[in-house]
């Protein structure tokens, strides 16, 4: 999948992260700019480009959430939505003051403006974790704000809740975006190795995978390296792509707590969790085949046994099982819960745009919210 969604130029090319404008984004670029050097006449002027531009995917993990963080492979897509950022240089200490909306944030020497859609209380209950991400990307980066002073801005269409890899995707996004403006010559896999450890501050210890999936985007198979080595990364082909829908509880929820409650757990009941954690590892390597062989039927029937895995780890919630019924009794072949869960996003599988759109009305008219993507596009 590349760059999906406007069309504009944003920095999450592969094999070149310095690639520049095409005609057809060129004007966007130069309307930004005069835009840009009229409102804001602290932005660096001097040089020839005042901003640099990147984004993150949004991304669904379709197999093995929580059982990825003890090793057991996983399945995760990047989806339809991106998160952006813009950063812009500021010259002469003339750093702006945060806004005071909800999101905005500043540290030394720097400032961010936050104009992601996002659940409810989602950037407040998130603004610690969100202001330490950011400093731990400055860090892994290299970048001393103190001697570049930078204002970031983020936006784009991933709406900013637990389930998306909406925190990941920021981290991506500032890093790609510093690239752009700084020259930092970054590859993709160090863009990914600074989204691991600022995605750290909302998760923990995270195992990887959404960094990984918003970085790289497509279809893969992650493995956890135990041993803290290199992470498996295999990409995973698809027939033709397959049309999801992602269920959103509005409920905001703390990955980080999902994650060392299921290590509580599983320390508390070896014998239940190793049963558990069995039978998930035993689900992925199905899963793969299923979706290598393009069987939906058996994609559909493996994400209901998964969340069944997921529920037994305590890490559903009653929305999310609710809304793995109403996408049930719509037609959907599967549906599960996906991330961090406790709230957050589930996904489901859909045969085709009827039934897709069928089963998101469905959600929406119950008081949810749905977004309707494909995967493996
Ligand atoms: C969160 O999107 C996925 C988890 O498995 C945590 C992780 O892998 O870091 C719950």
């Amino acid at each position: 999948m590349d760059n999906p969604g406007d069309g504009k130029r944003w920095n999450m090319n592969r094999s070149n992260p310095r690639e520049k404008l095409n005609s057809g984004l060129h004007n966007t670029h130069l309307t930004a700019k005069i835009f840009i050097s009229t409102m804001y006449p602290w932005i660096d002027r001097r040089r020839g480009s005042s901003m640099g531009r990147g984004a993150g995917y949004g991304k669904v993990i379709l197999f093995g959430e929580h059982f990825v963080v003890y090793g057991i492979p996983a399945i995760a897509s990047s989806i339809e939505y991106k998160t952006e950022a813009i950063v812009e240089r500021v010259v002469d200490g003339r750093l702006p003051p945060p806004s005071g909306r909800e999101g905005s944030m500043a540290g030394k020497g720097w400032v961010m403006e936050d104009n992601r859609p996002a659940n409810p209380g989602y950037k407040s209950a998130k603004y610690e974790q969100q202001k330490r991400s950011v400093e731990l990307v400055f860090k892994e980066a290299g970048f001393d704000p103190e001697k570049n002073n930078i204002r970031i801005t983020l936006g784009g269409d991933l709406v900013a809740v637990g389930g998306v890899g909406a925190s990941a995707a920021v981290c991506v996004a500032i890093a790609r975006a510093l690239n752009d403006e700084f020259n930092l010559g970054f590859d993709d896999e160090r863009i990914n190795r600074i989204a691991f450890i600022g995605d750290s501050a909302y998760a923990g210890t995270p195992s990887g995978i959404d960094n990984t999936a918003s970085t790289y985007g497509g279809l893969i198979w992650f493995v956890r390296n135990m041993k803290g080595g290199e992470n498996t990364i295999e990409r995973l082909k698809l027939r033709e792509p397959l049309r999801i829908v992602m269920g959103n509880t509005l409920i905001t929820a703390n990955t980080e707590a999902a994650v060392s409650g299921v290590k509580r757990r599983r320390q508390e009941h070896p014998e239940k969790y190793e049963r558990i954690f069995d039978q998930a590892k035993n689900l992925v390597y199905r899963a793969r085949w299923a979706l290598e062989s393009f069987n939906l039927k058996e994609i559909g029937k493996l994400m209901n046994e998964n969340h069944a895995l997921l529920r037994e780890i305590e890490v559903s919630h009653p929305k999310l099982d609710e809304l793995v019924e109403i996408a049930l009794k719509n037609g959907a072949l599967g549906a599960k819960m996906t991330g961090g869960g406790l709230g957050g996003y589930m996904v489901a599988l859909t045969p085709d745009e009827e039934i897709q759109h069928r089963v998101a009305k469905a959600m929406e008219s119950a008081g949810y919210k749905a977004l309707e993507t494909r995967i493996g596009v």
